[in-house]
């Protein structure tokens, strides 16, 4: 009888602890945001998505790669991606031209980060607002474009 019971209760404690396990596990998978593309943030910020896909060079990043592609070989054409498509080597980032269209210029999420969760919510909280020189020194690195002035142009190339 006493043996049943601490069986019991080791039991229990076993199944609160696997079912705590999964709640966390499935709490961090819902909240894994995945890139999105551009288009889906069309619909609820017009003004954006207009300024920011006539006026900047992101927005059309992968024909300048494109035209290139003859002059390169596989490997130097997968090394533009990682700066002119949208999260590439990221989860749901860009993968190819055919499997993720959506993705394959430097979009909003660039900037602003995976989308998926804000689209959902649209809470301004789950998308990332304030941005720093160090978040486009990561595609506008100084080697690259040493003449470059970003602090003026913290605002060009967006909207
Ligand atoms: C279904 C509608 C909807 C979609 C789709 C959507 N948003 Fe939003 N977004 C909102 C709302 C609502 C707000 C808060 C009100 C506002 O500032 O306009 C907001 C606010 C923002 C803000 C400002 C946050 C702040 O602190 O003021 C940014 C940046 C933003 N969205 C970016 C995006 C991006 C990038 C996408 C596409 C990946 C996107 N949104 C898609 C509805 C949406
Ligand atoms: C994921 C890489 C990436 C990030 C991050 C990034 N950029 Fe860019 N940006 C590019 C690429 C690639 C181009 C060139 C596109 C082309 O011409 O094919 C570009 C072009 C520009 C231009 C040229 C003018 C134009 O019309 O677009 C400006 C200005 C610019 N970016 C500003 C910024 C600023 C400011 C930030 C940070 C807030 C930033 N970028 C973050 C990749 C990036
Ligand atoms: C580290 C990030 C990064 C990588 C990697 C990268 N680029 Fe760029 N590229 C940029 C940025 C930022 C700009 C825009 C600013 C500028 O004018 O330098 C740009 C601009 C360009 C432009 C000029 C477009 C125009 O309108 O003037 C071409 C063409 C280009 N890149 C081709 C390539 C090719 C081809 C590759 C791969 C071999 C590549 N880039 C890899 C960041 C990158
Ligand atoms: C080159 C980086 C960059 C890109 C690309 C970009 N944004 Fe932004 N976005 C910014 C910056 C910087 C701000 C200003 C944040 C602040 O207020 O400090 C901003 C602000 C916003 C805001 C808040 C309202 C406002 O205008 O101040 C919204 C909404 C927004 N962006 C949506 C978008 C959407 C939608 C796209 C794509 C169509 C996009 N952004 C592409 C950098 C970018």
């Amino acid at each position: 009888m006493k043996i049943n019971l601490l069986y019991t209760v080791r039991f229990c404690i076993l199944c609160t602890l696997i079912s705590f396990g999964l709640m966390i596990t499935s709490h961090a998978s819902a909240n894994d945001k995945t890139f999105v593309g551009s288009e889906s943030c069309m619909d609820c910020h017009k003004n954006e998505y207009s300024n920011f896909s006539n006026y900047t060079k992101k927005a059309h990043s992968y024909d300048s790669i494109r035209v290139m592609q003859p002059k390169l070989t596989e490997a130097e054409f997968k090394s533009c991606f990682e700066c002119h498509t949208t999260g590439y080597g990221q989860p749901g980032g860009f993968v190819s031209e055919s499997e993720t269209p959506a993705l394959k210029n430097a979009g909003c999420e660039v900037c602003h980060g995976p989308g998926s969760l804000h689209i959902e919510s649209q809470d301004p909280e789950d998308i990332k607002t304030t941005l720093s020189i160090e978040d486009c020194n990561r595609c506008h690195s100084e080697e690259r474009v040493n003449a470059f002035d970003f602090k003026p142009l913290l605002f060009g190339g967006a909207h």
